[in-house]
């Protein structure tokens, strides 16, 4: 099974390729997760990529596929995949059409999270995630159970991301109308794309979407 997940920053992505992980033995692949940790590592990547992320634009369509690649070798050939935040650009898409077939995979479901740009802005500016496992929390929907405790792991350090800002996740929104929104067409005429409420709360969200891979 290798799906995709799609949507505006902030749509939920990361939340429910987390989920699927748990729940179905998939991998998340996330390109902004990576790209993340490159920069963390100081590669040569990380490096290129950092002011790029921290303008809320768009790294290049080689590095992020050359990504993708890598972590798909990194997996078991049976193992599911859920790309998150990839692919974002026409390049992209057909990247990986050739690296999927390149490795005897093909595309199972898009899923497009549906979202009201709006709410967005409140999402990501409230989100955070543990500094020692990576689980995401939001400052009013979703905290730990213990205030300043980190369900998973119980760490107490937490760390937001420098492209959290509302300036940057304007840019960000407006790559995604402008470069992502574009792909959609692409797997509306394979007839394997659907969509889901993604401003439904998580556990609805996650509902819809193992609803879908089910069938
Ligand atoms: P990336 O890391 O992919 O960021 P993004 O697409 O902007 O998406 P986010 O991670 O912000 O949102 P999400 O959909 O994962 O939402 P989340 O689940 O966290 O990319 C970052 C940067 O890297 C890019 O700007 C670019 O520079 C570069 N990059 C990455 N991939 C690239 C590519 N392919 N090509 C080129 N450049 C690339 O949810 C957000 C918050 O809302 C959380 O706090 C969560 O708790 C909460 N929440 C989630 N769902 C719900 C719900 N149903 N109800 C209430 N709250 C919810
Ligand atoms: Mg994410």
């Amino acid at each position: 099974m290798n799906i995709i997940l799609l949507g505006p920053p902030g749509a939920g992505k990361g939340t429910q390729a987390q989920r699927l992980m748990e729940r179905h033995g998939m991998r998340q692949l996330s390109t902004g997760d990576m790209l993340r940790a490159a920069v963390k590592a100081q590669t040569p990547v990380g490096l290129q990529a950092k002011a790029v992320m921290e303008r809320g634009e768009l790294v290049s369509d080689e590095i992020v596929s050359a990504l993708i690649g890598d972590g798909l070798d990194a997996m078991g050939p049976d193992t599911g995949a859920i790309f998150d935040g990839y692919p974002r650009t026409e390049a992209q898409a057909g990247s990986l059409d050739g690296i999927l077939a390149a490795r005897g995979r093909s595309l199972d479901h898009v899923i497009e999270l549906a979202v009201d740009e709006d709410a967005l802005v409140e999402r990501i500016t409230g989100r955070y995630t543990c500094a020692n496992c990576g689980k995401g929390y939001h400052d009013k929907f979703e905290q730990p159970r213990v205030a300043g405790t980190c369900d998973k792991c119980g760490s107490t350090e937490f760390k937001r991301r420098p492209d959290d800002n509302e300036e940057t996740v304007r840019t960000r929104m407006a790559e995604y109308r402008a470069k992502t929104a574009p792909i959609l067409p692409i797997y509306e005429s394979r007839g394997i794309i659907s969509r889901v409420d993604g401003m439904a709360d998580m556990d609805a969200v996650t509902a819809a979407i193992e609803g879908l891979i089910a069938d």
